[in-house]
């Protein structure tokens, strides 16, 4: 779960920090998209392992769930959580949830089958306005609010799993603990709140199309 979870999280991080491009403005962003376009085979490459990735993410948590309902069939009279918080008690219901975003958002901003625009269409140079693609997305506040429900859920499924595999690599102790989870927290919520500055700009007006 761990490894799969890094390289999926990767790509998150990664996808958030080059979107954030949205406020230098149409040229940055469709250059910098123009560019993933033209990575060609290296690509596919990188899709092809994201798909793996998450395919083994899910599988994992499938079967991890399943464990812990086998390890106690019946449930406890009274449940007082201790080691577990919030966070790890949503991961079974925010997993699924992220997925059906992800299948929504590549029909949306991929595809475009899910978008007001419609399907994108490339300019005489070859480049799509992903720039506008985005902007026009987010002037709808029903996919808005979607967006930022999705990165609140990215966030908390991000916070538990740092803090999960941070375990799961050894840095594990009394001592270090408190620093560990301000760690999840500070990486997790800059994560989250770099997502959700891209729709609230958007609505707020202070980003408009090209
Ligand atoms: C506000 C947040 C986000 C914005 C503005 C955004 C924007 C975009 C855009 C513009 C594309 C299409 C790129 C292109 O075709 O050139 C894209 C693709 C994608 N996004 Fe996002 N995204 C956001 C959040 C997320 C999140 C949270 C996830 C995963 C949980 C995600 C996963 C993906 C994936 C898997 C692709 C397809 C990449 C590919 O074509 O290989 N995105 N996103």
């Amino acid at each position: 779960m761990a490894a799969s979870g890094v390289i999926v999280f990767g790509f998150i991080v990664v996808h958030i920090l080059g979107n954030l491009q949205l406020f230098a403005g149409p040229e940055a962003l469709n250059r910098y998209a123009a560019f993933l376009q033209g990575l060609g085979p290296l690509k596919w490459a990188v899709r092809a392992l994201l798909a793996a990735s998450a395919a083994v993410h899910i599988v994992t948590a499938v079967q991890l769930t399943v464990q812990n309902w086998q390890a106690r069939p019946r449930r406890y009279a009274t449940i007082r959580y201790r080691a577990t918080d919030y966070a790890a008690r949503t991961m079974w219901i925010g997993g699924p949830i992220i997925g059906l975003f992800v299948i929504w958002h590549l029909l949306h901003l991929t595809t475009g089958h899910c978008h007001p625009a419609g399907q994108f269409a490339a300019d005489s140079n070859g480049i799509i306005n992903v720039y506008n693609s985005v902007v026009i997305g987010f002037m709808d506040p029903a996919a808005a609010a979607v967006y930022i429900l999705a990165m609140l859920l990215v966030g908390l499924h991000l916070y538990h799993g740092l803090w999960s595999m941070m375990q799961s690599i050894g840095l594990n102790h009394p001592g270090w603990n408190h620093w560990r989870r301000w760690f999840a927290v500070l990486f997790a919520a800059f994560v989250a709140l770099a997502g959700i500055s891209l729709p609230v700009a958007v609505l707020t007006g202070f980003v408009t199309p090209a």
